[in-house]
Order: C-alpha cells, then structure tokens, then sequence
C-alpha cells in the first residue's frame, strides 16, 4: 500500500511564490484612499439611488399595466427590488460606511421616459403594455450594466464578499429581463399588434 509519495524535492516549487507582480484579487490588500475604491463607492451610492427609486416606480408600472402576468411580474420585482436596496446597504456595512444615495441621473432619464409612455398609450391597451415592458427592459439592462462591473470591481479591490452579493443581484436582474421577454413575446406583443388607434 503506498502512501503518501515522499519522492524527490521538486527545486521547482518555491519560485511561484515570487511572482508578485500580477494581480491577485483574493489576496491583494485593500486600501481604503485608493482613486479606484473612491470610484467604486461613487458607484454603490448611484446604484442605491437607483433602486430605491425603482422601489417607488415599479408600484406606478404594475399599475398602469393591463396583463395580469405583467402585473404580477412588476410585484414580484418589486419585492425583488426591495431586496436589492438591502443587499447594498450590506455592502455599504461591510465597507464600513453608512449607506448613502447619489442621484442617478441615467435611471431618473430612463424611468421619466418610462412615465413618458403611459402619458402617451391608452390605458387597458396592449400597446401600454408593450411600451411598459420595453421601458422597464431599459432599467433592467442598465442594472446588468452596473451590476456586471460593480462585481468584477469589488473582485479587483479584493472585496470577494462584495462581489458575491452584487453577483447575486446581477442574476436576479438577469432574470428580471428574461422574464419580460417571455411575457412580451408569448402575447402583449402580438395583442398590441392587433390594436388600431381609437379616434
Ligand atoms: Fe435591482
Ligand atoms: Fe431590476
């Protein structure tokens, strides 16, 4: 029975260790005053803002929607959502920081163009319906834009924890998206298409 291979002493093996040089997220020491880390936080208080402010929008999209499926996805993502304001005030703890929001002019844009839309469709048409998604399918992307690069930041600045919590956010937004998809593509589509203008 053999054990344990005693067999010659590489001379290879203590030379890895000095490769210093490239870049080790998990192991590379974070500083707290570094212009990255200074961007990266800027960057957590935008997307704070944002998701707080999509906890108040998303209640006005539910209710301007007219399919039921699109109704119960804008509550569960509501609900989704609410999580993910939870999740950022966790990484602002674990950064030590107290949460803070930024105004984020790009989600302010495209939630107003989305208020836009119901301004500009007929209540209880398809084409509401399909103008909602389509807006609703800008903010999920913008998410999956932040999110995907928060994550690999905080993986650089040697935050794993961080980039795990925002990982988890990036794939529930992920799903979010597909989800309006299917809806758009299994009916309100098609329903809107049949619509004609009233007047
Ligand atoms: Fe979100
Ligand atoms: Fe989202």
């Amino acid at each position: 029975m053999a054990t344990a291979t005693k067999s010659k002493s590489s001379t290879s093996a203590p030379k890895k260790a000095a490769s210093k040089s490239t870049v080790s997220p998990a192991t590379r020491p974070t500083t707290n005053d570094s212009m990255l880390q200074k961007f990266f936080s800027d960057e957590l208080k935008d997307i704070y803002w944002a998701e707080k402010h999509l906890v108040k929008t998303l209640p006005k999209m539910k209710k301007a929607a007219t399919s039921a499926q699109l109704q119960k996805a804008f509550e569960e993502h509501l609900q989704v959502t609410k999580e993910h304001v939870t999740r950022l005030e966790q990484v602002f703890e674990i950064l030590g920081k107290k949460p803070q929001a930024k105004k984020c002019d790009a989600m302010a844009g495209i939630t107003e163009e989305g208020e836009g839309i119901i301004e500009d469709t007929e209540k209880g048409t398809a084409t509401r319906d399909v103008g909602l998604v389509l807006a609703a399918q800008k903010v999920e992307h913008y998410e999956i834009a932040t999110y995907g690069g928060l994550a690999q930041l905080a993986a650089t600045l040697g935050y794993n924890d961080i980039s795990d919590i925002l990982q988890l956010t990036l794939n529930e937004e992920k799903q979010a998206d597909l989800t309006l998809t299917q809806i758009a593509e299994s009916s309100i589509n098609y329903k809107a298409s049949e619509e004609t203008e009233k007047n």
